[in-house]
């Protein structure tokens, strides 16, 4: 097994077109929820695309028996969004996985310090190892948040060799923490940027992305 982080950038078309709507400044609230909850379909899409479990079983058609691949409902499967923003791609991510069980965890940064704090954990105390986790959240700045919600995942039994995060904009301060505490782990994201202000906000990045999610 790769005990290196792999970070995909997926050439994606549509992904390129909604990230475009998404860092324009004029893109009002409503559309700038479109686009995330775009964004959180499509990088869904490629991030299961050797994640998600099949099983092979035998179905009849109008005129034969034949093999057929279906995603095996037996596996278990979780969403954990990172309130806020991490709502705003849940939708497009719960559209392609409707049998996944979603988690919600509520993290905020101080804004002066940078430091996380947890507000909320609808994580049970214990997961089943073989459960597949997809992590949303937009923004992986310092890395605090993300972190955070892995150590929390990883205390309750998560592998993060099965963990995927989707991501809108990535900053190297946070792959750098998540490829050395984590190896295992896969990030799917729209972009990698440059770096980070002196506020902690990625830049050229997208700005508040839950403010701007949800209009405050
Ligand atoms: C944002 C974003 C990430 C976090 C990333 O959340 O949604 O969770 O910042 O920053 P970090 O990598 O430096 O930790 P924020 O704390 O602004 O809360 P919100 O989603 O409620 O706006
Ligand atoms: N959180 C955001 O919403 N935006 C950033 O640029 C960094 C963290």
């Amino acid at each position: 097994m790769s005990l290196q982080l792999r970070v995909h950038v997926p050439p994606h078309p549509l992904i390129q077109h909604w990230l475009g709507v998404a860092r324009d400044a004029s893109t009002p609230p409503p559309i700038f929820k479109s686009a995330m909850k775009e964004l959180g379909r499509w990088l869904t899409y490629e991030a299961i695309r050797d994640w998600l479990p099949t099983e092979e079983i035998m179905v009849q058609t109008p005129l034969a028996p034949c093999s057929a691949t279906m995603v095996n409902p037996d596996v278990p499967l979780v969403v954990v969004p990172i309130l806020r923003a991490g709502l705003a791609l849940l939708d497009g991510a719960q559209s392609l996985l409707p049998l996944a069980s979603i988690y919600h965890l509520g993290l905020v940064r101080n804004e002066e310090t940078l430091e996380v704090s947890c507000y909320l954990n609808k994580l049970p105390e214990r997961l089943n190892p073989q459960t597949r986790v997809l992590i949303t959240d937009p923004m992986l700045a310092t890395g605090g948040s993300i972190m955070m919600a892995i150590a929390e995942l990883t205390q309750r039994g998560i592998d993060p060799a099965l963990t995927r995060i989707i991501s809108v904009v990535a900053a190297p301060p946070a792959l750098q923490k998540l490829g050395a505490n984590y190896p295992n782990l896969t990030v799917y994201t729209a972009m990698i940027d440059e770096g980070l202000n002196s506020k902690g906000y990625i830049v050229p990045g997208l700005g508040d992305a839950g403010d701007r999610s949800f209009g405050t």
